[in-house]
C-alpha cells in the first residue's frame, strides 16, 4: 500500500501523515525531512570548507564526503526517524539556516536521485504514506492514493508562524509570508520533481478544517475506494 500527500508548506502534510500513519499502521516518509537532512550535511561541509553551501554542492569534494556519511533512514512504531552517523536528526533540521538554505540542495537533481532511490527501497518492505512535493508525480506513479493538499497563503503562514515563534518570538505573521511564498516559487520552479499536483490527485482544501477533519476526509475516501 502506498498514499502519497503531496502540496505547498504549511498545507499540513507531515502532521496528516503521521495521524493517518498511525490510524491505518503504515510508515510515514518525511522526505522534507530528509532533504533538510542532506542541507544540514551540505551546511556542514561548506562551513569546514569555508565555502557556500551553492559552491560545493555540485563538487566532488561533497559527493566524496557524503559516500563516507551513514544516513539511515528506520521507523519506530510507523514514525520516521533519521540517524546520521548514529545520531537523530530532528532537533537540527527544523532551523531556519536549514530552510533558508534547501533550495541548493533539493535543486541538486544527484540528491533527488539518491532520496528517490532510499524512499523506493524503504517502499518495497514497508506499506507506506509519503509526503513531499513530488512523491506522486515522480517517486511513486503508481501509488494506490495520491492526495494534493492546499490552503490559502495566509492559513498557511498562521500554522507555521508558531513553529517559527518558538525559535524567535519576534518573527511576525508577513515575514512567515514572505518566507512561504519564496519556497512556493523555489519548489515550484525547480528543474526535477518540482511541486505539481498528479494527474490522478485527489485536492483536498484544507484551510477551513482542522486536524481531525483533513484526516477524516483523507480516510473516508481510501475507505469507500478500497
Ligand atoms: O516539507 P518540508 O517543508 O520539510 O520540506 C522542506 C523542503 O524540502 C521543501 O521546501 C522543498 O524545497 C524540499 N522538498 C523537495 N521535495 C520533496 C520534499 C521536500 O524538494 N519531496
Amino acid at each position: 500500500m502506498v498514499i502519497t500527500l503531496d502540496g505547498p508548506a504549511g498545507s499540513g502534510k507531515s502532521t496528516v501523515a503521521k495521524v493517518i500513519a498511525k490510524k491505518l499502521s503504515l510508515n510515514q516518509i518525511d522526505s522534507g525531512a530528509m532533504y533538510r537532512s542532506y542541507t544540514h550535511l551540505c551546511l556542514s561541509f561548506a562551513k569546514e570548507q569555508k565555502m557556500k553551501i551553492k559552491d560545493v554542492i555540485d563538487s566532488k569534494n561533497f559527493k566524496d564526503y557524503l559516500a563516507k556519511q551513514k544516513l539511515v533512514i528506520e521507523f519506530h512504531s510507523g514514525r520516521q526517524i533519521i540517524h546520521l552517523n548514529g545520531k537523530d536528526m530532528e532537533q537540527f533540521i527544523r532551523q531556519p539556516e536549514i530552510t533558508e538554505n534547501i533550495k541548493f540542495v533539493a535543486d541538486a537533481r544527484f540528491v533527488r536521485e539518491m532520496v528517490n532511490e532510499q524512499i523506493g527501497v524503504l517502499a518495497k518492505d514497508y506499506s507506506i504514506i509519503a509526503d513531499g512535493r513530488d512523491m506522486g508525480t515522480v517517486v511513486f506513479p503508481n501509488a494506490d492514493f495520491k492526495f494534493f493538499l492546499t490552503a490559502s497563503l495566509e492559513v498557511r503562514a498562521s500554522r507555521r508562524l508558531e513553529e517559527f515563534k518558538r525559535i524567535n518570538p519576534e518573527f511576525t505573521i508577513d515575514q512567515v509570508m514572505r518566507e512561504i511564498e519564496k519556497r512556493d516559487h523555489d519548489d515550484e520552479n525547480r528543474e526535477f520533481g518540482q511541486l505539481k499536483p498528479a494527474q490522478n490527485a485527489i485536492f483536498v482544501d484544507t484551510t477551513n478544517l482542522d486536524l481531525n477533519g483533513v484526516v477524516n476526509v483523507i480516510i473516508n475516501i481510501i475507505q469507500n475506494k478500497r
